[in-house]
């Protein structure tokens, strides 16, 4: 299947603003979550057949501990507490990369903050 981009800043966001003063990111922004448990950014992805795809998220940490989240695909877990460790600075982006299993047609994707300091600053998801 061709790849798609989904940036964070057009997405759903619980708990969490829209910013642009970070460099490196893609699009007109990026997510900064609310630094709580709970904060989140919901993506609708669609896929044109059922089955497993790549699905890579771009994000910086620019802190000196990870950032977990959980990942849900449809409300189902794709990554329990993946860590979003320390990129080094806010203008640094990576990429780290889960299996998400589709449906045809659209899915949610939700990243969720797991703990007190919330997610890393998200700025897009790619489907594989
Ligand atoms: C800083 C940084 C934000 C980041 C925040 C955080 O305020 O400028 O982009 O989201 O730290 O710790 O989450």
């Amino acid at each position: 299947a061709p790849s798609s981009e989904y940036q964070a800043e057009s997405a759903a966001i619980s708990q969490g603003v829209v910013e642009s003063n970070h460099a490196g990111f893609t699009g007109s922004g990026f997510v900064n979550l609310d630094n709580l448990a709970g904060s989140y950014v919901e993506f609708t992805v669609t896929a044109a057949a059922a089955g497993p795809r790549p699905l890579t998220i771009r994000f910086a940490n620019g802190t000196t501990a990870g950032r977990p989240m959980d990942v849900l695909v449809n409300g189902v877990l794709a990554a329990d507490e993946r860590p979003f460790d320390p990129t080094g600075a806010w203008t640094t982006w990576v990429e780290t990369t889960v299996t998400a299993d589709l449906q045809a047609g659209a899915n949610t994707v939700r990243l969720l903050s797991t703990t007190a300091s919330g997610g890393p600053n998200l700025d897009r998801i790619t489907l594989g």
